[in-house]
């Protein structure tokens, strides 16, 4: 039985040099290839580009763009018993992509910004008895705005957390399933976090570890 993760930022090029992004370590989704591996699970792991090696035994595909991370996961996803989107995707890209280097006006430069496609929101369409679990970065009106998230994504299940938990080694998080009610509210570090996750996947959204999925 495979799983699907995502981790890691995505870039989102102005011109060939230059691109908008974020402090994603990519620390969470790793820790969670890393335990589902452990529990005896195969794992396709798609990673913006991050300073940490992928563990052993995963199949890795790194990925720049949302774009790529997009094809990326559509190319495995009919294969896979479930995803987990931990990755923080860029939520725009400039609208224009510049060849070359951009040079200096003397002037202001107005960049013009469009959406980027939603990686999780489209699995949960094309989901066919498989599971998805989102991750929820929130500031304000943070369970709201997961559970938003957790209906417009098609999600089992949703983590929130907080912006602290960017490029961060611990984390404190609520787990909420597909109702809406709280499965687990969970501190430390994301290793600890991780395996928790993997072990209420394992007994929530599918059924024990097996080889024939
Ligand atoms: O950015 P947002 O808060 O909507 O992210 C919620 C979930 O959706 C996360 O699991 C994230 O990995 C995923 N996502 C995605 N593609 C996007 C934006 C978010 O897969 N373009």
């Amino acid at each position: 039985m495979r799983f699907l993760i995502t981790a890691g930022p995505t870039r989102e090029y102005l011109d060939d040099v230059r691109f908008l992004t974020n402090a994603s370590s990519g620390r969470m989704g790793y820790a969670l290839a890393r335990a589902a591996l452990a529990s005896g699970y195969q794992v396709t792991l798609v990673s913006g580009p991050v300073a940490i090696a992928p563990p052993d035994g995963c199949d890795f595909v790194p990925v720049r763009t949302t774009q790529e991370l997009l094809e990326a996961c559509e190319r495995v996803w009919p294969e896979c018993a479930g995803v987990i989107g931990a990755a923080a995707v860029c939520d725009y890209r400039p609208k224009i992509r510049a060849t070359g280097k951009m040079k200096k006006t003397g002037g202001p430069l107005l960049l013009e910004l469009v959406e980027t496609p939603d990686v999780l929101a489209a699995l949960g369409r094309q989901k066919e008895n498989q599971f998805v679990v989102g991750f929820a970065l929130e500031s304000q009106d943070a369970r709201e705005n997961a559970l938003r998230k957790l209906r417009g994504k098609r999600c089992d299940a949703i983590v929130l957390n907080a912006p602290t938990a960017i490029d961060a080694d611990e984390n404190t998080i609520e787990l909420i399933d597909r109702h809406g009610v709280t499965a687990g509210e969970w501190s430390g570090s994301k290793t600890d976090i991780a395996d928790r996750l993997i072990a209420w996947i394992s007994q929530n959204l599918i059924g024990p570890a097996s080889d024939d999925l």
